[in-house]
């Protein structure tokens, strides 16, 4: 699967951009603030419906103009290949207007739970890599995009899950303020029966999920660490107990146990204390957390094996690879590391949108082989592979551009 043209109109820093891609690597390389990663941004967005970084929509819209305009939006092509081999061409367009995204699919509104099964993307940040050392939140959000990526219906699921304990936790808070009427409690006893249900589900696409990832996940870790002394394996935590191996009714025992316990607390609090939101991700090595264990630069390793892991199983199970972003992480791993990066990226055969400010790196990598794109100041201009071998790769980005 990958994205053939990409146009951000209004977007960001972007006035109109139009951009043909490549399949395989593609490089934007500009200095910090020009654009890298408003780019990487659109695509995301197109495939979520959201940034990976805290905004709001008016931080979607270009500033720079003095007549700014109100809207902006995001276009692309995308060709997909069905398990039979069939490429299939989409369009996709997302808009920003009036305070509100709107997705289209050749031509038609769609929701972005099919947007994200349909155009999967995987994203590396220095935001995700830091995922183990960052709260739960991060942890849980790195299982949840397997689940979003891989499964229309999953995704669907824990939407409603959220919107379960949405409703469940603002009730919780009437409560909590006083108001103890029958009918409140009432509300409350049926709501919870959904949320323990959907919260069961949650939780057991979640775990198995993680199941189906380990074993390529020892094979990546091992691959990154180069070496096999570590043993590296997942811990699903529910109220301190490692569920890893739960079914679905093993799940449905806990958490409704959990329930009981802590009923009359949440009505004290005013919010939901059980179910997946609280639950945690634990990564090991040799059984020790790696959060506590690991060095930071472990830590990123594991977590570029999970990433990597996750691409593999949507290739095998799907028959498609996911569009990689890869957002400044050359930066973040020290040169063994980025070098067996380098090596996966060279040899798998998914789409990768990668950012750096410089190509200084790339030393073993053949620019030739792969599209570089210059980015300056919302400007984005495909290099030539004779600029980028006259120049060298360090001084290639004033050289690129006269
Ligand atoms: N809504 C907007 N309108 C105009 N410009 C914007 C808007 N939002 C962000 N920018 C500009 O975009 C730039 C940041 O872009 P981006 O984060 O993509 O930089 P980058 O190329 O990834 O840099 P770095 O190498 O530091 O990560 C900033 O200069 C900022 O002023
Ligand atoms: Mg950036």
């Amino acid at each position: 699967m990958n994205l053939t043209s990409l146009r951000l109109f209004q977007f960001r820093n972007f006035a109109n951009q139009e951009i043909e891609l490549r399949p395989g690597l593609c490089f934007f390389v500009g200095r910090n603030g020009q654009g890298k990663t408003n780019l990487l941004e659109a695509v995301y967005l197109l495939s979520r419906g959201e940034s990976f970084r805290p905004s709001q929509h008016e931080h979607f819209l270009n500033r720079d103009r003095s007549a700014a305009l109100d809207r902006a939006r995001v276009t692309a092509g995308l060709q997909t290949e069905t398990l039979q081999e069939f490429k299939l061409k989409h369009s996709l367009s997302l808009d920003f207007s009036e305070g509100r995204r709107s997705m289209t699919l050749d031509g038609k509104r769609t929701g972005f739970s099919t947007m994200a099964s349909l155009f999967p993307v995987v994203l590396f940040s220095p935001e995700s890599l830091a995922a183990i050392k960052e709260g739960p939140d991060e942890r849980r959000q790195l299982i949840d995009n397997v689940l979003i990526t891989r499964s229309e219906r999953d995704a669907q699921m824990l939407k409603e899950f959220q919107k379960t304990l949405r409703s469940r936790n603002a009730l919780l808070k009437t409560i909590a303020e006083g108001d103890r009427r029958p009918s409140t409690l009432g509300t409350l006893e049926s709501l919870t029966k959904l949320f323990l249900l959907l919260a069961t589900q949650v939780t057991d696409a979640r775990i198995q999920t993680l199941r189906a990832l380990e074993p390529g996940f020892r094979e990546s870790a091992a691959q990154i660490f180069n070496e096999n002394r570590h043993h590296f394996s997942f811990a699903y935590e529910i109220s301190g107990q490692d569920a890893i191996t739960w079914n679905a009714n093993q799940i449905f025992d806990a958490i409704s146990q959990r329930h009981r316990e802590l009923e009359r607390r949440e009505m004290d609090y005013g919010a939901s204390l059980i179910g997946p939101q609280k639950h945690d991700l634990r990564i090991n090595i040799d059984q020790n957390d790696s959060r506590y264990y690991g060095s930071q630069g472990q830590q990123r390793a594991l977590i570029l094996a999970f990433k990597i892991a996750q691409i593999n199983l949507h290739q095998t199970t799907l028959g498609r690879y996911p569009v990689l972003l890869l957002d400044d992480v050359m930066s973040e791993l020290d040169s063994d590391k980025r070098g067996r990066l380098m090596e996966y990226l060279e040899q798998t055969r998914a789409q990768v949108l990668i950012t750096a400010t410089d190509l200084t790196w790339s030393r073993h990598f053949s620019l030739e082989r792969n599209a570089v794109f210059t980015v300056d100041n919302g400007i984005v201009t495909l290099a030539t592979s004779s600029a980028i071998r006259a120049v060298g790769s360090a001084n290639m980005l004033e050289d690129a551009s006269t």
